[in-house]
C-alpha cells in the first residue's frame, strides 16, 4: 500500500514539474507547428478549370439579379421553372417501399427486371437480337458511366481504334473518351450557315476514318444543336459504317424525350441492327424518367451471335467490378417498375409526352417573340430543332452579353436548355438575344 502511495506520489509531482516546463516555454505556439510543416506533396496540382456546363449553373446561383435565367444545364422544369419528380416515379417509389426490400449488393451487371425492360425499351419487346441471346447489357452509373464503360472496352478490347466524334458536341464526351486513353477526333456535324446538319461533310469525314475506328452517333435529340439526320440520312450513315467497317456507338441520353415517342426516339440504333451491324449504345434514364440524381443507365452490346454476347458481358463486367463494384439499386428498380408495370408504363408515356410538349411549345413562343421583335433574321431553326436545346448560333461575345447584361445564363458555345423557359419568360429571352445580335 505505501509503496502505490508513493508511486503515485512520484507520478503526481512529474506531472507538475511537466506542466511547469510546458508553462516556462509558452513560444511553443501554433506558428512553430506550421515551420516545420512540409510543403504540399500537391502544391504543384493546377487548378482544374469549371466544367463548362455544370460551372453556368454555379454561376446562376451566385447571381443576385431577380431577372436570372438559368438555361444551361440540360434538366427538365415545370412552367413554374421547378424540379420535376414524375407520378410514375412516386408510385413505382412507394410500390418499392411497400415491398419492404433489402439493401443488398446487385450483381456486377445489375437489376435483371432493369437490363431486360432497357433492351426492350432500345429495340423493341421480342426483337430478334433478344431472341437470339446477341444482346449484352450492363447496368452503369447512368449515361455517363455507360459511356466511360463503353470506352474502357474499346481501350482494352479494340486498341488502336480512333472515336470519331461529332463537331459540336456534348462537352463530355471528349473527357470520357480522352480520360480513358482513347484517341478521338472530330467529324464534322453542323453547318452553320444552314442551322441544319452538314451531311456532305460527316460523310467525307466517315469516309476518310480508318477501317475498324469508332463513331459515336447520337441516337436522337443531338447535344448542342437539336439538328438529327433525316431517315435517309441516317439509312445513309449505316450504310457507310458497313462498308468501311466503323462501329457504331450510340449515346441515347433522350429516348422519348426528342418526339415525346420512345420508338420514334430509338430509329436509329434499331436501323443499324436491322442492317446487320454490331452496335455499342450507352443508355440514362435522366432525362425521360427524371432521375438524374440517382444515376440509372446502361452499356447495351447487340453483336452477330450469342457466344460473342456472352463473352463481351463477361468482360464489361471484369471491367465493371475495377471502376464501381456494382450499380446502385434504388433508380434501377424504379425504371424497372416503371418499364414493366403496363397501367405505369402507359402514365410514362403521357407524363413524357407532357414534357416534350411543353419545350416544344415554349420552343414556338421564343420563335414567334423573335420574329415580331427581328422580322429581319431567319428564326426558324429554332422550331426546326428538337430535343431539350437550342443552338442559337450566338457568339461567344454575345453570350457574355447574355450573362452579364441580362443574366441569361447559357454554356458560350451558344446553346440554351429551352427546359429552362417558360412562357412568362419568353418576351425577356427575346429581348436579351435581340439586345445581343445587334449590339455584340
Ligand atoms: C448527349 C448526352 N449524353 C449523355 C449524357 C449523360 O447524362 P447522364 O450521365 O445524366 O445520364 C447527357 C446529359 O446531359 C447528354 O446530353
Amino acid at each position: 500500500m505505501l509503496q502505490i502511495a508513493k508511486m503515485l506520489q512520484n507520478v503526481s509531482s512529474r506531472a507538475a514539474g511537466a506542466r511547469h516546463v510546458f508553462s516556462a516555454r509558452p513560444v511553443c505556439s501554433r506558428v512553430n507547428f506550421q515551420a516545420v510543416r512540409a510543403a504540399s506533396r500537391f502544391a504543384d496540382v493546377a487548378q482544374a478549370p469549371p466544367d463548362p456546363i455544370l460551372g453556368v449553373s454555379e454561376a446562376f446561383r451566385a447571381s443576385t439579379n431577380p431577372n436570372k435565367l438559368n438555361l444551361g444545364v440540360g434538366a427538365y422544369r415545370d412552367e413554374d421553372l421547378k424540379p420535376v419528380v414524375l407520378n410514375v416515379v412516386k408510385k413505382a417509389e412507394g410500390n418499392i417501399f411497400s415491398r419492404n426490400e433489402n439493401k443488398e449488393y446487385l450483381s456486377i451487371e445489375g437489376l435483371e427486371g432493369f437490363r431486360r425492360a432497357t433492351v426492350d425499351l432500345l429495340l423493341g419487346q421480342g426483337h430478334p437480337a433478344i431472341q437470339e441471346g446477341r444482346v449484352a447489357a450492363i447496368q452503369s452509373l447512368s449515361g455517363t458511366g455507360s459511356l466511360r464503360v463503353g470506352a474502357a472496352f474499346i481501350a482494352r478490347f479494340l486498341k488502336g481504334a480512333t472515336v470519331y466524334i461529332s463537331n459540336p458536341t456534348w462537352g463530355n464526351h471528349r473527357n470520357i473518351f480522352g480520360d480513358e486513353g482513347v484517341e478521338w477526333k472530330h467529324y464534322r456535324y453542323f453547318d452553320a450557315a444552314t442551322v441544319g446538319l452538314d451531311f456532305k461533310g460527316l460523310t467525307e469525314d466517315l469516309t476518310a476514318a480508318p477501317p475498324g475506328s469508332v463513331v459515336l452517333l447520337h441516337g436522337c435529340a443531338h447535344n448542342p444543336t437539336g439538328v438529327d439526320p433525316t431517315p435517309e440520312q441516317w439509312a445513309a450513315i449505316a450504310d457507310l459504317c458497313k462498308e468501311r467497317n466503323l462501329l457504331p456507338f450510340f449515346d441515347v441520353a433522350y429516348q422519348g424525350f426528342a418526339t415525346g415517342d420512345l420508338d420514334k426516339d430509338a430509329f436509329a440504333p434499331r436501323l443499324f441492327v436491322e442492317r446487320g451491324l454490331e452496335i455499342l449504345v450507352s443508355q440514362s434514364y435522366s432525362k425521360n424518367l427524371g432521375l438524374y440524381g440517382e444515376r440509372v443507365g446502361a452499356l447495351v452490346m447487340v453483336v452477330q451471335d450469342k457466344e460473342s454476347a456472352t463473352r463481351c458481358l463477361s468482360q464489361l463486367k471484369r471491367l465493371a467490378r475495377a471502376l464501381y463494384s456494382n450499380p446502385p439499386t434504388h433508380g434501377a428498380k424504379i425504371a424497372a417498375e416503371v418499364v414493366n408495370n403496363k397501367e405505369l408504363f402507359d402514365e410514362w408515356k403521357v407524363e413524357m409526352r407532357g414534357m416534350a410538349g411543353r419545350i416544344e411549345r415554349v420552343r414556338g413562343e421564343l420563335q414567334a417573340a423573335l420574329e415580331a421583335k427581328c422580322p429581319q433574321k431567319d428564326w426558324s431553326f429554332i422550331t426546326r430543332q428538337i430535343g431539350m436545346f437550342s443552338f442559337t448560333g450566338l457568339s461567344p461575345a454575345q453570350v457574355d452579353n447574355m450573362t452579364n447584361k441580362h443574366a441569361v445564363y447559357m454554356t458560350r458555345d451558344g446553346r440554351i436548355s429551352l427546359a429552362g423557359l417558360n412562357s412568362a419568360k419568353v418576351e425577356y429571352l427575346a429581348d436579351a438575344i435581340v439586345d445581343s445580335v445587334r449590339n455584340c
